[in-house]
C-alpha cells in the first residue's frame, strides 16, 4: 500500500520552482508575488493562509498578506479587489473563503480579474476549465492531479466517484477526472447528499475522491480492493488528550480504508500541502504570462 505523501511532494516540486525563480532574478527581474486576502478570525483560514505564505517564501516568491476584520464590508472588500486587479506588481492573488456571511461571495469571486485569479475560481477561469482551454485549474482539484500524475496512478477508463459536490473542490475535480488526456479519461460519478447507496457506489470506484466536510464520513468497508483513495477532508476534531485540544481528521476512515486501498493520501500531508503548491504553480504561470 502506497502512502500518497503530498507534503514531500510539495516540498520536491517547490524546489525545482525555486530553480527557475533564481534564475530569473538572477536576471535582474523581479521575483513572482503571490497576495492573500483574510477577512475575520477563522483559525482554520489563518492556518490556510499561513502555509500559502510559507511555501511562497521557500519558492523565492514574494507574498502579502492583507487582513480585514470581521466587520469589513463588502464594498471595502471590492474596493481592495480593484487595488490588487490594477497592481502591475501582483500576479495573482486569493481571497481565502469562507467569507463572513453579510458577504456575498459569488459577488466578490467575480470581482477578481480572471488573469490574476490563481485560485481558479472565477466563473471565466471554469468555463475554460470545462472547456478544455487554458486557464487557471481551481488549486485542490489541481494539486490531486499532480499528485496522480507524480505518482504516475492510472486513470485512463477508471471509475472514479467523487463524494461532494462543492464549486471549490467536488464538481471541478470531476470535470478534470473526465477531460481527455492524462491524468483523466476516467468514468467519474459525481455522489452528494441526495445520491442512493452511497456506500454501494463507492464500493464500485477505482478511484475515490472525498470531498464532503464530514469527519471519517466514508467508511472503510466501503473501500473496493485495489482501489486509490484521495482524501479532501481537513476536519478539527475535539481532542482534550491534544495539547491543541483538536486533531485533524480527513473525511474517509483512514486506518479502515488503508486495509483495501492500493494507495491512500494520509491527512494531514496529503491534499492540504499539493493545494498549496498548485497555488505557487499557478501564480509563476500568471508571472510567466506577464513577462
Ligand atoms: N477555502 C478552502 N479551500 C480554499 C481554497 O483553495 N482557496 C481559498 N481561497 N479559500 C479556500
Amino acid at each position: 500500500m502506497t502512502i500518497l505523501d503530498g507534503k514531500n511532494l510539495a516540498n520536491e516540486l517547490v524546489i525545482k520552482i525555486r530553480t527557475e525563480v533564481d534564475q530569473i532574478t538572477s536576471e535582474g527581474k523581479r521575483a513572482p508575488h503571490l497576495a492573500a486576502i483574510l477577512v475575520g478570525n477563522n483559525p482554520a483560514s489563518r492556518a490556510y493562509v499561513g502555509n500559502k505564505m510559507k511555501l511562497c517564501e521557500k519558492a523565492g516568491f514574494k507574498s502579502s498578506l492583507v487582513e480585514r476584520d470581521i466587520n469589513c464590508t463588502e464594498e471595502e472588500l471590492l474596493i481592495l479587489i480593484k487595488k490588487f486587479n490594477d497592481d502591475p506588481d501582483l500576479d495573482g492573488y486569493i481571497v481565502q473563503l469562507p467569507l463572513p456571511k453579510h458577504i456575498d461571495e459569488q459577488k466578490v469571486l467575480n470581482a477578481i480579474s480572471p488573469t490574476k485569479d490563481v485560485d481558479g475560481f472565477h466563473p471565466e477561469n471554469i468555463g475554460k476549465m470545462t472547456l478544455g482551454l487554458p486557464g487557471y485549474r481551481p488549486a485542490t482539484p489541481l494539486g490531486i492531479m499532480i499528485m496522480l500524475e507524480n505518482y504516475g496512478i492510472e486513470t485512463s477508463g477508471k471509475h472514479c466517484v467523487v463524494v461532494g459536490r462543492s464549486n471549490i473542490v467536488g464538481t471541478p475535480v470531476s470535470i478534470l477526472m473526465s477531460r481527455k488526456g492524462y491524468p483523466g479519461d476516467a468514468t467519474v460519478t459525481l455522489a452528494h447528499s441526495r445520491t442512493q447507496d452511497l456506500p454501494g457506489l463507492v464500493r464500485q470506484a477505482d478511484i475515490v475522491i472525498a470531498a464532503i466536510g464530514i469527519a471519517e464520513f466514508v467508511k472503510g468497508d466501503w473501500i473496493k480492493s485495489g482501489a486509490v483513495v484521495i482524501d479532501v477532508g481537513m476536519n478539527r476534531v475535539e481532542d482534550p488528550g491534544n495539547s491543541k485540544g483538536y486533531r485533524l481528521t480527513g473525511d474517509v476512515d483512514f486506518t479502515g480504508a488503508s486495509v483495501n486501498a492500493s494507495a491512500i493520501t494520509p491527512v494531514p500531508g496529503g491534499v492540504g500541502p499539493m493545494t498549496v503548491f498548485a497555488l505557487i504553480h499557478n501564480t509563476l504561470q500568471a508571472y510567466n504570462s506577464r513577462f
